[in-house]
């Protein structure tokens, strides 16, 4: 019999607080248009709790949604570039948090395109049979990594997380095509200088991200193009088989590029970037759960994902859905509430990097 991997529960966690593009145009020369123009962001989310917290949050709704119990989580892979910590990896910390007692636990980070590689990872491993149940995350904690002086960088990333559960099954499903690249000789032009191990004691705590923004676009736009249209290849389906492309969500026009490869209409993509910007390894789970509930995934659908990002990475699977888009239990938990303002939360990062007098 042969085994598939099929993704039976979702979940998403966005921090309640919200940066607006209005925001911005108080702290840096930028302002509303340009942002909505040039990228399709009008607000993005800044984290009041640790990453594993939303990380948490996600899980259990996903876990909830796939009616498993915790204990039967075999494995938890966590695609990250923001851990809260490297010893321990931050999939530790995630464990501990849900109780899952009998899952192994490990950090991806192929940056923003480290969901779609963990999803890969996590298929091979289920149809492989070296696990059964798996909870695949994506969390991102960016805006500890913004210089909110830089306005080339800090318009566009924010918080948030989105996990789901792959388990095995006989029934046709997951992955039908899938890519995974990367361009290690370019890393430089979307980097966080100085936050490893070249020399002892040689992470940076101010660094941050720094980008060259049209170079990364130029190079995301041919890859994630390039690296969907042959996952819908490999999968033997024609373009209109695909049911919903769901693109990492970096910027409007990297989207609209890709889609028009696809040939895809407006109604076969999903876009939430005008909401919570970049979160990088979390933008294509939160986008999946969103998807899900407003009804946009069929049962037994043929999904798209596709991502590029640091690195330079990039990666697309073509995926088919299971039968089951209701889930199977909700839950009520909530983050906690947060009684800090966005200025409060960002001091830390205008404490190290500055904060511009606008005139
Ligand atoms: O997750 C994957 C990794 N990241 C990405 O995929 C991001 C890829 N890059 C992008 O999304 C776009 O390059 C940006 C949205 C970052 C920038 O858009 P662009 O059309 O590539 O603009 P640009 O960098 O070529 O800048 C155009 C102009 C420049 O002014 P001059 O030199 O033409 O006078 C910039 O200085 O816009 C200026 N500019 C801004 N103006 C207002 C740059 N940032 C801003 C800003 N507000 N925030």
């Amino acid at each position: 019999m042969t085994r598939y991997a099929e993704i039976t529960g979702w979940g998403k966690a966005l921090p309640p607080t919200v940066l607006s593009n209005a925001d911005l145009e108080l702290i840096v020369e930028t302002n509303d248009d340009w942002i909505t123009t040039r990228s399709g962001i009008k607000e993005r989310r800044i984290s009041h709790v640790p990453a594993s917290d939303m990380a948490e949050l996600a899980a259990r709704r996903a876990v909830a949604a796939a009616g498993v119990d915790i204990e039967a989580v075999d494995m938890i892979v966590n695609a990250t570039c923001t851990p809260e910590s490297i010893i321990p990896a931050s999939a530790s910390y995630i464990q501990a948090k849900l109780g899952a007692v009998n899952a192994g636990a490990m950090d991806l980070n192929a940056n923003c395109s480290g969901f779609v590689y963990g999803y890969v990872t996590v298929d091979s491993l289920v149809r492989s049979g070296a696990a059964d149940t798996v909870l695949l995350v994506g969390v991102e904690r960016l805006s500890r990594l913004m210089d909110y002086t830089d306005r080339t960088t800090c318009i566009l990333f924010g918080d948030g997380a989105g996990a789901v559960v792959i388990q095995s099954t006989d029934r046709e499903a997951g992955v039908c095509g899938s890519e995974m690249g990367v361009d290690g000789t370019m890393a430089d032009i979307l980097c966080a200088p100085n936050d490893g191990t070249i020399e002892p004691g040689s992470a940076d705590p101010r660094t941050r991200i720094v980008m060259n923004g049209s170079d990364v676009f130029r190079r995301a736009v041919t890859a994630m193009a390039d690296a969907s249209e042959s996952v819908v290849r490999q999968a033997g389906w024609g373009l209109d088989d695909i049911d919903l492309l769901l693109p990492h969500q970096a910027n409007q026009r990297i989207i609209d590029a890709t889609a028009r490869r696809l040939k895809l209409a407006p109604s076969k993509v999903f876009l939430n970037i005008h909401a919570y910007g970049n979160t990088s390894s979390a933008s294509i789970p939160i986008a999946l759960t969103e998807a899900i509930e407003a009804g946009r995934v069929p049962s037994r659908a043929n999904l798209v994902f596709s991502a590029f990002g640091g690195g330079l990475t990039w990666a697309a699977a073509a995926v088919r859905f299971g039968e089951r888009v209701e889930p199977l239990g909700v839950i009520e938990d909530e983050l906690p509430k947060s009684d800090r303002t966005v200025w409060e939360l960002l001091q830390p990062n205008f404490d190290y990097f500055g904060r511009l007098e606008l005139a």
